[in-house]
């Protein structure tokens, strides 16, 4: 049974989401309902890296989309223990990270393959044969699309623009865009992730400029983050 069933409970409400919604809301909710972190084991690393976001902001509440993505990042996906995790540090309820989680279409609710790509369909990208280039990578990773491949190492999705039109068609591995992509990188990329090689060193010729990746991790000794643009531009 889900940690969170007690929530189809709520009165008037017979879907889970609205429930959750509801309950999120409630984010001053007694004490009780936000777990303590000796309970739920919060790892030293995990919980810096929360405290560093609730730092960056006047509302801790600000910090809830990097909390869950470092949550993910660790765990592999966003998990009852993982919500439990950021709840704790945070100090709000695990229903409001919750109905934030599910609305979040990069932060999954599932186990999935530990490398996350994501390829572009949508229009620019797929005039420039981007379904060629997502079955390419289905292929070559062993993962259907919008799946994952059944030695858990890939995570293949068809997604909606990822904001680098110019480099159509592409792809984000784990963060990092690359493009414009051809049939034959998705192979080379599945060959280098599965070799051990670093996402974030693949196809350097096709980083993005804006490459995202781990950029938003890193912040300068003010404690700002990076603007991000550091690696690929020319
Ligand atoms: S359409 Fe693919 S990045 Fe915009």
């Amino acid at each position: 049974m889900s940690k969170f069933d007690h929530l189809r409970g709520v009165p008037g409400s017979r879907n889970r989401l609205a429930a959750q919604v509801w309950e999120g809301a409630r984010v001053g909710a007694p004490s009780a309902e936000i777990p303590e972190a000796d309970e739920v084991g919060v790892p030293a690393e995990l919980r810096a890296t929360i405290e560093h976001h609730m730092s960056l902001y006047p509302d801790r509440r600000s910090a809830v989309l990097p909390a869950l993505r470092a949550a993910q990042e660790l765990h592999g996906w966003v998990s009852d223990k993982a919500i439990l995790q950021v709840a704790a540090v945070m100090q709000v309820t695990p229903a409001y990270l919750e109905s934030v989680a599910s609305f979040y279409d990069m932060l999954e609710l599932e186990p999935v393959g530990r490398h996350r790509i994501y390829v572009c369909t949508n229009l620019s990208c797929q005039l420039r044969g981007a379904h060629d280039v997502v079955e390419a990578f289905s292929a070559a990773t062993g993962s259907p699309v919008d799946g994952s491949s059944p030695d858990g190492v890939f995570r293949l999705r068809s997604f909606e623009c990822l904001g680098a039109c110019d480099t159509a068609p592409m792809a984000s591995i784990d963060g990092h865009y690359r493009g414009p992509l051809t049939t034959e990188d998705a192979k080379h990329v599945a060959d280098h992730i599965r070799a051990g090689g670093d996402p974030a060193e693949v196809l350097p010729d096709k980083r993005f400029v804006g490459d995202y990746g781990p950029h938003l991790e890193q912040q300068s000794s003010e404690g700002e983050p990076t603007d991000g643009f550091g690696e690929g531009t020319a």
